[in-house]
């Protein structure tokens, strides 16, 4: 048991370690850890010089005059530069072969397929941007997107960037309460929607939730449907258009704008399990630079790989790891419109299989249900193809990334977990897989120019091994710009809590060897008798019990120890619920991390309330393992039946 003198204690101990395969570093972009350092040792030495030489690999139609203007806490990259992010991401690759190399297939939840080529992409995309134009989009207006995953949210994402208008994408699984916010902060003039998305078998319908919507949001001038379920849609005149109809009617070449590097590309709302969205923007160079050396380093990606992100495009993953990062690759993108259990368990088994992909890019969450779901899913299927996985959300707890690694990987496929936020942009700590030893459960060491830290919250170096606040020292070329329509926000929220350096809400520590262990947000930091523990670890004690398939820790307020320990668990398919199965998880979790750690009081669930973006709302446990009712906003909660069996349950 480690002590602290910090705020937060680490106990998570992981000796295990796996070196790149020899056979994938033979071929990989950065082959071994003396180049990986040589990097990291040319951004240390002259960042800004690092970053302009990365910077020759996009297609600028000006040259920029200075790499980076730093005004704390505000960043120009590349000012006095002009660049085109759709240009970058498909005119350069149409001068080649690869205008005829998929760069979108994509597989519809009830099993149709469509492949658009770059060439094919390129011409939609500039027909979409006529559309926008047609319908009274300028250059610096906002665009909401509320669709589905289909192709048609990467053309419009496209045809914004073509001509400069700021996109915002609103995740299709959020209510029209949760759009109409995020229309009326971002003050949109044209919103893009569909009739309705396939979600396990039956039909989300988008257009009456955007009709509702649209009730209240005055910026709105214009709403294009696209037909993708084929259902009965209200179309008010003179306001809504369809798609099929506009585009149709559309001339297919649409030159793309000049923009200044620091034009603004898209705002996102973060989904944040506490407090209300903020509208967090990124800008045109910095971010497509970092987008695109990021996907090439960490995913390793090459010419003939078939590469499958499997995040919705409505969150931060979708646009950097989906869209920007790939595309300006070159690459062929899987996509995906539906659940990973439909029509059964092994669907994504299947289209790894139908498809013969290689690199696979996922959450923890998902890992977690394949588990429960159980082996026998994925070894129906040939997943020989895969040569790569990757991890990205949460932290995985080494369990899980062991699993990942076997029934997934064959024991074979390097594992990439990936940390880093909506805010950051882009990765900023991983493996690079040809070249990082992976230790299961970390996410190793910063990316060359990330100059990460860790610090006491009055912004003191933290030793090895002790917990505390991750922080960025030095702005990298992805970092948000600002809150959209509250710098005072961004100011607080991420350049405040510690002096002079970003502060990213997470809780790590580093080891000896300098990789990083995040142990979750730090606002899911328990307090047990002055010692702070992380409730990821705790966790990951819990799941690497044989009958638990995920584990949810909260404090609650507790006279004599500060705060106790409650762990919500849900079981493995055959296992039932027992005291003494009870008393047995505790000593368990008393063996792996320690007495203090051991949780209080177990509650066994069978689902864990999580937000559509599948985060474990831990606020809401707080709140049920408090007082038993929850008062707080539950506006992202996926499922609320989840939330009525644990508060019925308090009740019995
Ligand atoms: C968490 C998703 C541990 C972290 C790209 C972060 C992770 C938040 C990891 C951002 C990881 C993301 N290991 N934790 N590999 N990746 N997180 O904005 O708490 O949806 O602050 O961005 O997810 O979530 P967001």
């Amino acid at each position: 048991m480690s002590t602290s003198t910090t705020n937060i204690e680490s106990v998570l101990h992981e000796e295990r370690i796996f070196a790149a395969p020899p056979e994938f570093s033979e071929k990989a972009h950065i082959r071994s850890m003396r180049e990986l350092e040589e990097l990291r040792e040319e951004a240390e030495r002259d960042p800004e010089g690092f970053w302009a030489r990365m910077a020759e690999e996009l297609h600028w139609f000006k040259r920029w005059d200075t790499v980076l203007k730093w005004e704390p806490p505000h960043a120009e990259w590349f000012g006095g530069g002009e660049i085109n992010i759709s240009y970058n991401c498909l005119d350069r690759h149409l001068t080649s072969w690869r205008r005829n190399k998929a760069a979108i297939i994509w597989e519809g939840e009830p099993g149709e397929q469509r492949t658009l080529t770059y060439q094919q992409l390129h011409r939609d995309v500039c027909r979409f941007a006529n559309v926008l134009k047609r319908a009274g989009v300028q250059k610096g207006d906002r665009v909401a997107l509320y669709m589905p995953l289909i192709p048609e949210l990467a053309i419009a994402m496209l045809a914004c960037a073509r001509i400069g208008a700021t996109h915002s994408v609103v995740f299709g699984g959020f209510s029209a309460d949760a759009l109409k916010d995020r229309i009326n902060d971002a003050g949109c003039k044209v919103v893009v929607t569909a009739d309705g998305a396939f979600r396990r078998g039956t039909e989300v319908r988008l257009k009456p939730a955007v009709d509702e919507a649209l009730k209240h949001t005055p910026t709105i001038e214009a709403c294009i449907v696209v037909r993708r379920t084929g259902s009965n849609v209200r179309m008010q005149l003179g306001r809504d258009h369809w798609w099929h109809e506009w585009m149709e009617a559309a001339a297919s070449d649409c030159a793309p704008e000049e923009l200044p590097s620091e034009h603004p590309l898209f705002i996102l709302h973060t989904s944040g399990t506490t407090g209300k969205p903020k509208g967090i923007l990124h800008t045109t160079a910095g971010y497509l630079l970092y987008a695109h050396l990021t996907t090439k380093w960490v995913f390793d990606l090459k010419e003939e790989d078939i590469y499958w992100c499997t995040a919705d495009i409505g969150w931060v993953t979708g646009h950097t790891y989906v869209v920007y990062g790939p595309l300006s690759n070159g690459a062929t993108v899987l996509m995906y419109e539906g659940a990973p259990n439909y029509p059964e368990p092994d669907r994504f088994w299947q289209m790894i299989e139908r498809h013969r992909v290689n690199i696979f890019y996922t959450a923890p969450t998902a890992i977690r249900a394949f588990i429960k779901w159980g082996e026998q899913w994925p070894r129906k299927h040939d997943l020989s193809s895969l040569r790569l996985l990757g991890t990205v959300g949460e932290p995985i707890n080494p369990e899980a990334w062991m699993w990942y690694r076997d029934a997934i990987g064959g024991g074979r496929c390097p594992i990439v977990d990936t940390w880093w936020q909506t805010e950051t942009g882009g990765i900023m700590i991983s493996p690079l897989p040809g070249a990082t030893p992976t230790k299961p459960g970390s996410a190793t060491k910063p990316l060359p120019g990330i100059a990460a830290d860790i610090m006491t919250k009055t912004g003191e170096p933290v030793a090895d091994n002790l917990g505390g606040y991750l922080v960025i020292k030095r702005p990298w070329p992805a970092m948000l710009r600002t809150i959209w329509g509250d710098d005072e926000r961004y100011r607080e929220a991420y350049w405040s809590e510690i002096e002079g350096v970003y502060f990213a809400g997470d809780g790590a520590r580093r080891d000896a060897d300098g990789y990083y262990w995040i142990m979750g947000r730090v606002d899911d930091v328990i307090n047990v008798s002055g010692h702070r523990l992380g409730t990821m670890e705790i966790e990951s004690a819990l799941v690497s019990h044989e009958a638990v398939a995920e584990a949810a820790v909260v404090g609650r307020p507790d006279e004599l120890k500060g705060q106790a320990i409650v762990a919500f668990v849900t079981l493995e398919g055959t296992r039932q619920a027992s005291d003494e199965l009870k008393g047995a998880l505790r000593q368990h979790v008393a063996k792996e991390i320690g007495a203090l750690a051991k949780p209080d009081d177990i509650r066994f669930t069978d689902a864990l309330p999580k937000t559509r973006s599948g985060k474990i709302m831990r606020r809401l446990l707080r709140e049920i393992a408090a007082s038993g009712a929850v008062a707080g906003d539950t506006t992202t909660l996926e499922d609320f039946s989840v939330l009525e069996r644990l508060r019925a349950q308090e009740e019995e």
